[in-house]
This record gives structure tokens, sequence and C-alpha cells, in this order.
């Protein structure tokens, strides 16, 4: 018997598996952050896409904002070569749990997990819940409580999180990124007349990772990562 060996789940994103050291760590449940554009909800699709595609795993999109319909158009429109409708329903399925529904959130996901074989969850976003509770404290324990109770399921799951980072080297650690197993921020920053993607791996919990800053590109056939790609200046 091997012990200590980690297991993954492989995001199937050119570029992403090779920085986190061969894929995400199984069970774990990682913050997207990034301000308006930079790609996070676009990462939640393609993990989902490529789990069904090539990984034969279920997958789950749940909307806290978007009708299931918008979601899919979204996906649709970004990434047009893909056979989404092969996967949706199937092995995809997107849903939507209004604000008020709030509660029933873990029992939503938990039987998408248990009874339907869900392996891949993407929540998006986590900026609503934070709206929904409004105080601090409800939305930390409500928050803590649902990365619990997602930790004894089995599957792994990305978490959208809206944050506008300016200067990289002043960057403040929000709650989120401290409860949560993995934070990857994603950066569309000005470079001479024009914006340049970028994302970096922050935390990584059980397994080393890539620190690098790496450029990044939305095309239709998915994000294109460069990790071997040097960044010359356009962000601090
Ligand atoms: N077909 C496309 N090809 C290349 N880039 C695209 C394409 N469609 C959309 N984009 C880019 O992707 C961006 C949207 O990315 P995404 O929705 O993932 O961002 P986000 O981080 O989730 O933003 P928000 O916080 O507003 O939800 C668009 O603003 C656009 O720049
Ligand atoms: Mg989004």
């Amino acid at each position: 018997m091997v012990i200590g060996l980690i297991d993954r789940v492989p995001s199937g994103i050119p570029g992403l598996d090779e920085l986190l050291g061969g894929g995400f760590v199984k069970r774990r449940h990682i913050v997207i952050c990034g301000g308006p554009g930079s790609g996070k909800t676009t990462l939640g699709y393609e993990f989902l896409y490529r789990g069904a595609e090539e990984y034969n795993e279920k997958g789950l999109f749940v909307s806290l904002e978007q009708s299931p319909e918008r979601v899919v158009e979204g996906a649709k429109a970004l990434f047009k070569e893909w056979d989404w409708d092969s996967h949706l329903d199937k092995n995809i399925v997107v849903t939507r749990i209004q604000l008020e529904d709030f509660n029933n959130l873990k029992d939503i996901i938990g039987s998408y997990v248990r009874e339907h074989g869900v392996k891949r969850v993407v929540l998006d976003s986590l900026t609503l819940l934070k709206l929904y509770f409004r105080g601090e404290d409800a939305y930390r324990n409500n928050l803590y409580e649902l990365l619990t109770f997602m930790g004894d399921l089995d599957c792994t799951s990305l978490l959208t999180l809206e944050k506008e980072i300016n200067k990289r080297s002043e960057a403040n650690y929000d709650m989120e990124e401290f409860v949560a197993d993995g934070v990857i921020n994603m950066y569309l920053v000005p470079k001479d007349m024009d914006r340049l993607r970028v994302l970096e791996i922050i935390k990584m919990r059980d397994t080393d990772h890539s620190t690098k800053l790496c450029p990044f590109k939305i095309t239709p056939e998915g994000l294109m990562i460069s990790p071997k790609a040097r960044m010359f200046g356009g962000i601090e």
C-alpha cells in the first residue's frame, strides 16, 4: 500500500495542471479570485466541460445569480468549438439557487454528489453569498459550514470570488482565502495600450505548486495558459 499519495483531479486545462503539479488535489475546495471579466466563470465552465469530456466525471454548476439558460448560453458563446449538448443535463447539470433558498444549497450539492455521482462542483459566486448574509460573522459562519460540509463529500470544487486586485504587491487577503483549501488569482492588467490576462496560484494545501505569474488567453477552444512564458512588466 502506498501511503501519502495525493489523488489528483486534472483540470484538463492546458498549462494549469503543470502549474498545479498534476491537477487539483481531490476533494479540495478552491477559491478563484479576480476582478470583473478576469475569467473566473470561464475557468469554472472549462473545469466542468473537460471533466465530462476527458475524464468522464460529472459536474454541477451552481449559479447564485444567473438562470441556467443564461449560464448555458454564456458557456456556449464562449467555447464555441465544444459539444456542450452532448454533456448538458447528462454529465453537466446547471442549476440556480435563489438566495432565499440558501439553506437548500448544502442539500442540493449533497444530493447531486451522493446520489448522482457528481465529482466536480462550481459555485458562482461567493460574492453574492456575502451580500446575502450582510454581516461578516453570519457570512463567515455560513461559508465555514458550507466548506466543512463539502469537505466530507467526494467532490472537488471551484468557488468564484469577485476581488479587484490593483496592485499585486499590496493585495490583502480576504477571509475566504484563509478558509478555502486553495486560492488562484486571475488578473486583467493594463499593459501599454492593452490589457494582459495573467494568473497565479496563491495557495494549494497538500501539494507543491508553481508560484509563477502566468499569462493566459481565452480562446474558443478553452483557456491557453503558458507556464513557460515570462512576464515583462504590466503588473506590480
Ligand atoms: N469568445 C471569446 N474569446 C475570447 N475572450 C472572450 C470570449 N468571450 C468572452 N471573452 C472574455 O471573457 C471575459 C468574461 O470572462 P468571465 O465571465 O469568466 O469573467 P469573470 O471573472 O467571471 O467576471 P465577473 O466577475 O464579471 O463574473 C469577457 O469580458 C471577455 O473579455
Ligand atoms: Mg463571472
